[in-house]
């Protein structure tokens, strides 16, 4: 069932909470020791497509952290598989496909998958993590964004500077747009499924869409990543961007309900520059989770200052959990995030 009275919800939605909602990004992860013992040799991929140790990895890091959401366990890279792209996940360095898009004919190559056959694991994951969650924590769905995704296609694997992907869209233009509208498409379909079996929110990750100007990023982008969003209903809608402070505008003119930014940026920026009409999600630096102590302590209410107790935060980390972070660092976060907001009365 999806959740809609829960303190995640509700900041969403920029109302009052009991006390301020935490999650993390890659929450389930190798950080955790219980993640590990659950994945024994298995890679990313091949977790995912077991839906019952999919909605465990999701349950069990809900448990070990305290936190106030869980998030399917996918990886955007999932979807494009049914569109005939090639790929594997190496460790430590991400995806790497090997039929990269060079031009028209790549594109055309590409199928147009139909998310509710092509994926039947992910959401019989979603039905099973939901019931695992015992209708008290909300599930998060989620979905790459075009740009990102069309970043891994083009480039081959991960890149700084995402030259080849930037050329491309110069060069041509009707390529990129063709390519960019594929994407939208399937993720339009993949979203409004997951929606259908009872995520309580999505989020969309738009990693590495940071290196555009606002100028790029409107022509380019925006009206693509607009369309998504306006197709989603009766679910909050998260705009995630890891190097994010350049676009903030740009993102909330986007339509999400919550903006999801990285340390880069003093979070009370975000409502300022969103004249309060957004709710923020972040942005404690992941590598002062992965340090810990009282710096992280120091850190962590910081941010709480700067939010000022504001409806519409939700605590987290502006990029996921490094992988030697301590897990009792991140239970720290969530009780000292809980205990300092607690005050608030809805
Ligand atoms: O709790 C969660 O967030 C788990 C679900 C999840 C995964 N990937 C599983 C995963 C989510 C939400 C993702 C999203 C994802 N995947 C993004 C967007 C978020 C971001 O970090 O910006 C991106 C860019 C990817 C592509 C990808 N997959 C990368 C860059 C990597 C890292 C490679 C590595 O080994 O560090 C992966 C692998 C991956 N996907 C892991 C997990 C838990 C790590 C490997 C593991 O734990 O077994």
């Amino acid at each position: 069932m999806r959740q809609t009275d829960t303190p995640f919800i509700d900041a969403c939605f920029g109302r009052e909470t009991e006390y301020t909602p935490v999650w993390f990004m890659r929450q389930a992860g190798r950080f955790l020791p219980s993640y590990r013992r659950l994945k024994g040799g298995r890679n990313v991929l091949e977790i995912a497509k077991d839906p019952e140790l999919a909605s465990e990895v999701v349950a069990d890091a809900v448990r070990a952290l305290g936190v106030d959401a869980g998030i399917i366990f996918a990886d955007i890279m999932l979807p494009l598989e049914a569109m005939r792209v090639k790929f594997r996940i190496e460790e430590d360095v991400g995806p790497i496909v090997s039929n990269p898009i060079r031009g028209p004919s790549d594109v055309a190559a590409l199928r147009r998958p139909d998310p509710e056959t092509d994926l039947p694991y992910v959401y019989s994951g979603i039905d099973r993590a939901i019931q695992k969650l015992d209708g008290r924590t909300p599930l998060i769905g989620f979905s790459g964004a075009p740009f990102t995704l069309a970043a891994y296609m083009i480039e081959g694997g991960p890149s700084r500077e995402l030259a080849k992907t930037r050329a491309l869209m110069y060069s041509s233009p009707e390529t990129w747009r063709l390519l960019m509208k594929s994407l939208t498409d399937m993720i339009k379909d993949y979203l409004s499924v997951q929606v259908k079996h009872g995520v309580s929110a999505i989020q969309l990750f738009d990693s590495w869409v940071g290196c555009l100007s606002p100028l790029d990023y409107n022509q380019y982008v925006s009206p693509f990543t607009r369309e998504i969003f306006d197709s989603v209903n009766s679910v909050p809608r998260i705009h995630f961007c890891a190097d994010s402070s350049a676009l903030v505008e740009e993102f909330h003119r986007t339509g999400p309900e919550v903006l999801s930014v990285d340390w880069r940026i003093p979070i009370e920026d975000v409502w300022r520059r969103c004249d309060d009409a957004t709710s923020v999600q972040g942005n404690l630096d992941p590598a002062a989770a992965l340090a810990g102590g009282e710096e992280m302590e120091k850190r962590v209410t910081d941010i709480l200052d700067r939010a000022k107790g504001r409806p519409g935060h939700i605590f987290s980390l502006g990029h996921g959990v490094l992988r030697d972070t301590d897990p009792e660092n991140l239970r720290r976060i969530v009780n000292t995030v809980h205990a300092r907001t607690r005050r608030k009365t809805k």
